[in-house]
């Protein structure tokens, strides 16, 4: 009590020496559900149902097992959607007004993560990238994707898929461009002070795509189909193009049955929707022992994991990884260099440049590329992460972002 009292007193005393000193930017943030209309052509495929642990197993070994048929064989029909979705997003903004106050970025998480991924509440100031973000004035906004956290959940074989979340990002960046998002949304944040309510309400000059992982690999398709209208510079994390990536299939990695493995978390998920197991999360996800992450950032991972659903993994066959023409702002790409999924353990060497380069092939991209010294896949959740936020937002910076 007395040394809090002399902290106080100790920081009251030298608030009017520093008057040169920036700051110390903190965030406001808004929790918001918004409704975001999608019309998309998905897949109907002739895969095995998943409703308990021994049909989720039975799945990844149907579809993996090579004398089967592969996910083009399997196509029964298209699907289409035009449905509005209800999505999750919080949206932090700088407590003062900043150089970044109109670039917003927005935050896209892998498959099996919410927005938890980027806002992380062990050790923040270490982890949590949103924090990072801000200190340097941006606004940000995370969102649940389709089928996971607090996002609706849809149908797990038909609605959950490439090619619906690809337009639900597309669909929620017009609603932001278009500075609407305050006023469409259900405002769940309980904001009595107008003058606070209207710091949320802001109309972009620039937005940002930055992705990790299935999040990456959805920004490089949004880029590949609505180019610049959709995005002024884009950060692909836990993406690269590697010749090792076909190597380890989703029968490498273990899955409950959501709903079975912990009907208090994921109760709500229906048929369709599959869950990793805590041994794969490490090994999908983290690199060495105490080189690379410290174990409470691995049950941290295990608390905030999210289902995936059985139509993603068939829809990844509609990737069809087309250059993103239309596209001319800058393009960072970074991955662990132990990168597990991407790599099978071991990026250098296996990193094809050309070929990732090339999906960015519009003349004025600043294309550069990093590999992430002693990291696996999950950037946030490791050791390096704080050096990892500083590079993407330098590289921000140095790009006048
Ligand atoms: C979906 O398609 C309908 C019919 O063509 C159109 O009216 C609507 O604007 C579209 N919605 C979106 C979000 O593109
Ligand atoms: C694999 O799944 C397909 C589609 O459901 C089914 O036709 C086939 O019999 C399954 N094969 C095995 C070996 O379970
Ligand atoms: C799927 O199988 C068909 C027929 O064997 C083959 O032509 C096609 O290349 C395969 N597709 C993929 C993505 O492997
Ligand atoms: C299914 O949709 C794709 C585009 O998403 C289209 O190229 C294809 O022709 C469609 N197939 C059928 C049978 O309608
Ligand atoms: C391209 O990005 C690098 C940082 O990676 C930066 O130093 C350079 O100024 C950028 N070039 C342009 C033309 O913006």
């Amino acid at each position: 009590m007395i040394l809090d009292l002399s902290a106080a007193l100790g920081l009251l005393a030298l608030a009017p020496i520093t008057v040169n000193a920036s700051p110390a930017i903190t965030k406001n943030c808004i929790e918001l559900l918004v409704p975001v209309p999608v019309n998309a052509t998905n897949i109907e495929y002739d895969i095995p149902r998943v409703y308990d642990t021994i049909s989720a197993v039975n799945w990844a070994v149907n579809v993996t097992t090579w004398s089967n048929k592969n996910y083009t064989e399997r196509i029964i029909q298209n699907i289409t959607i035009s449905q509005t979705f209800k999505i999750h997003a919080k949206l932090c903004v700088p407590s003062v007004s900043t150089s970044k106050s109109s670039t917003l970025q927005i935050l896209t998480a892998g498959n099996g993560f919410d927005k938890r991924y980027w806002d992380v509440s062990v050790e923040p100031s270490k982890y949590n990238y949103i924090d990072a973000a801000i200190s340097k004035g941006y606004p940000v906004l995370a969102y649940d994707k389709l089928g996971c956290g607090k996002s609706d959940k849809p149908d797990g074989y038909t609605m959950v898929q490439v090619p619906s979340e690809v337009e639900v990002l597309a669909s929620l960046t017009r609603i932001i461009r278009s500075g609407k998002l305050l006023s469409v949304s259900n405002i769940l944040s309980n904001i009595k002070s107008t003058e606070l309510l209207n710091k949320f309400n802001i109309k972009p000059k620039k937005v940002l795509q930055i992705g990790h992982s299935y999040g990456s690999v959805l920004i490089q398709a949004l880029l590949a189909k609505y180019g610049d209208e959709l995005a002024d510079g884009a950060i692909l994390t836990g993406f690269l193009v590697s010749s090792q990536a076909t190597v380890n299939n989703v029968a490498h990695f273990d899955h409950d049955y959501a709903a079975e493995s912990d009907p208090s978390r994921f109760g709500s998920y229906g048929p369709g929707y599959i869950v990793l197991v805590k041994a794969t999360l490490q090994k999908l996800f983290f690199r060495g022992t105490s080189a690379g992450f410290e174990k409470k950032l691995l049950d941290y991972t295990e608390k905030i994991k999210q289902p995936e659903t059985v139509g993603v993994y068939g829809s990844e066959g509609t990737l069809s990884f087309t250059p993103a023409a239309g596209y001319s702002g800058p393009v960072m790409i970074m991955a662990g260099e132990f990168d597990y999924p991407l790599c099978n353990g071991d990026c250098k060497g296996a990193y094809q440049a050309d070929y990732t380069m090339g999906l960015f092939p519009a003349g004025t991209n600043n294309y550069t590329f990093h590999l992430v010294p002693e990291t696996g896949h999950a950037l946030t959740l490791a050791k390096s992460a704080a050096a990892t936020a500083q590079k993407m937002l330098d590289y921000l910076e140095e790009n006048k972002l």
